[in-house]
């Protein structure tokens, strides 16, 4: 599978989004990774649809909502996509943890028109997916438990992309979190074909490097 490369914008220079938007873009990065936190479900804040509004972009984005109540906000996001598009190859991932009606959650997502996802944290089974595995075009496996970019990988959840790969040949399977240099094979190796990056990819000098490491390239 081609291996792709989403840049969190979340270690970016806010205050000069879209400049740092376009360099992940020049420097080959395939996907946008925006992480959506509620001070609740995680222990951090950080931007939510109106900050989405303001980014300028052509690739898909990979909305991470890391929220309670994921549902009431949807729409919201499909109203608030770059240049006021709509969605189209674009992606939610809902948590598996916050979604008491996970299969209705997961059906509003694709009604929307987006691809559809749901994140498990590294403390969380593949099994609570399993009823709504056919539905989804994405799996996000967490190696870090969620609110904050720069920590580090936990290995052991790579398990969990093992033996989903094996099950679901065809999938995207998305790893998010601690994700650089040392650890991207491992993540490729296990299965994953879009690597998430934030401080290693917004910190790295030579971005486009930086990409092509992350694809094994
Ligand atoms: C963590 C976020 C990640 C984060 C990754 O809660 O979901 O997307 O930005 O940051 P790094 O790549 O620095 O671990
Ligand atoms: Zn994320």
């Amino acid at each position: 599978m081609e291996i792709k490369v989403a840049a969190s914008v979340l270690s970016a220079d806010l205050g000069r989004l879209n400049e740092e938007v376009k360099l992940v873009e020049e420097a080959g990065a395939d996907i946008i990774h925006f992480d959506v936190m509620d001070g609740h479900f995680v222990p951090n804040l950080s931007f939510g649809a109106p900050v989405l509004k303001c980014m300028q972009t052509q690739l898909p984005v990979d909305i991470h909502l890391m929220i309670e109540n994921p549902e009431d906000f949807i729409e919201d996001y499909a109203n608030s996509l770059p240049g006021g598009r709509k969605p189209n190859g674009d992606i939610i991932s809902v948590h598996a943890e916050v979604c008491e009606h996970l299969h209705r959650v997961v059906q509003q997502v694709k009604a929307a028109g987006f691809r559809a996802s749901v994140a498990i944290n590294p403390g969380t089974s593949l099994t609570v997916i399993e009823e709504v595995i056919d539905d989804l075009d994405m799996v996000l496996v967490m190696t870090v438990n969620p609110g904050y970019s720069g920590q580090s990988f936990i290995e052991s959840a790579l398990d969990k992309v093992r033996e989903l790969r094996e099950a679901r040949p065809d999938i995207d399977i998305e790893v998010d979190g601690g994700v650089n240099a040392e650890t991207c094979r491992m993540v490729r190796d296990a299965g994953a074909n879009i690597l998430v990056s934030a401080s290693y990819l917004f910190g790295s000098k030579d971005k486009a490097e930086a990409v092509s490491t992350l694809k094994g390239l």
